[in-house]
């Protein structure tokens, strides 16, 4: 990859888009079925033949299943593929059962190693930021995990892990946060500056709002799954929503492109790195598309306008 970008100060280079596999066998919110594994698969081939071999995955997304099918898909590729899982403070967990947690994943997804293993989200109640770091660390010690990050962490949470992380001589690669067009609140609430100024690189999740911004749904063509239930997903939140995905749509077309691949486009800014969603080959190869895709400062205004 010649586009690749260095994952804060880990050593790490990953493509400047990821692909996020929340959804693969994932029934409870993506209403998952066994048919849809061929669009999987799809999925995963277009992205590796398309310089995108980096997966975002989780132990609770599908209790397991997305990283059992992520694994399946891995060992039968013949080139490298990245690999990025989290741990999740469930009931009953701390830091310390963390390595239990990684070995666990590791042997759903048949590999020895993770490239990037993250924190899901903070809980103060469960385990102190310091314990979750100095657990992060003796993953990378134990040649478990090549880089660590943290994720849905404040500027404050992503300030104390990078000093715990540090004084053990461990870089903060990420925060995974929401971050697109329908959700900017990360420019606000100080996680961007604080990633800025740390060097810690900002993975963005659900850059296409769940699809809100992909042109495929309206108020009258909402999703069945439970992504309905989403804010950005009510009628009258897809209605407002219509100027911008107009205007998506009109700068994509003068590109030979979609809406999607623009919306994306918007996100790869300064180092940010989107984690798009990818269920078929569509998806995956307009992932491929978009990291191509350059707006002039005009065009990247007034789509932030828009929204
Ligand atoms: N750390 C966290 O707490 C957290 C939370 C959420 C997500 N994530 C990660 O981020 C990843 C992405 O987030 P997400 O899946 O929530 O949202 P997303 O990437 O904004 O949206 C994914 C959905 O957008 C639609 N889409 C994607 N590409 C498209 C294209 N080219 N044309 C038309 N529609 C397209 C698809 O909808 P249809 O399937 O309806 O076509 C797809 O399921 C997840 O898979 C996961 O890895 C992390």
């Amino acid at each position: 990859m010649t586009d690749d970008v260095a994952l804060g100060r880990s050593g790490l280079r990953v493509p400047r888009l990821m692909i996020g596999c929340w959804a693969w066998g994932d029934e409870r919110y993506w209403s998952y079925r066994r048919e849809q594994a061929g669009g999987l698969l799809d999925a995963f081939d277009v992205a590796c033949d398309g310089g995108l071999a980096a997966f975002d995955t989780a132990e609770v997304y599908g209790d397991g299943a997305s990283e059992k099918i992520l694994g399946f898909f891995t060992r039968r590729h013949r080139g490298a593929v990245q690999v990025a899982t989290k741990f999740g403070l469930l009931p009953g967990r701390t830091a310390s059962t963390l390595p239990l947690a990684l070995r666990a994943s590791l042997r759903r997804l048949g590999r020895a190693r993770v490239e990037l293993y993250q924190v899901h989200w903070p809980d103060q109640r469960m385990a102190s930021v310091v314990s979750l770091m100095d657990a992060l660390a003796d993953a990378v010690a134990d040649g478990l995990a090549v880089a660590v990050g943290v994720s849905n962490f404040s500027a404050d949470e992503v300030r104390r892990a990078h000093a715990a992380l540090a004084r053990r001589g461990v870089a903060l690669a990420s925060n995974q946060v929401r971050y697109g067009l329908l959700d900017r609140a990360v420019e606000r609430d100080g996680v961007l500056d604080a990633c800025r100024e740390l060097d810690v690189t900002l993975l963005a999740y659900s850059p296409l709002a769940q699809g809100a911004l992909s042109g495929s749904y309206d108020a009258s063509t909402r999703p069945t799954d439970r992504r309905a239930t989403e804010p950005w997903f009510a009628p009258s939140a897809l209605t407002a929503a219509t100027p911008l995905v107009s205007r998506l749509r009109e700068l994509g077309a003068a590109r030979g492109v979609g809406p999607s691949e623009v919306a994306l486009a918007w996100t790869l800014r300064d180092g940010v790195v989107p984690i798009v969603g990818c269920r078929t080959g569509a998806h995956a190869a307009a992932a491929v598309r978009a990291r191509s895709i350059t707006l002039t400062v005009e065009e990247r205004d007034e789509l932030s306008r828009l929204a």
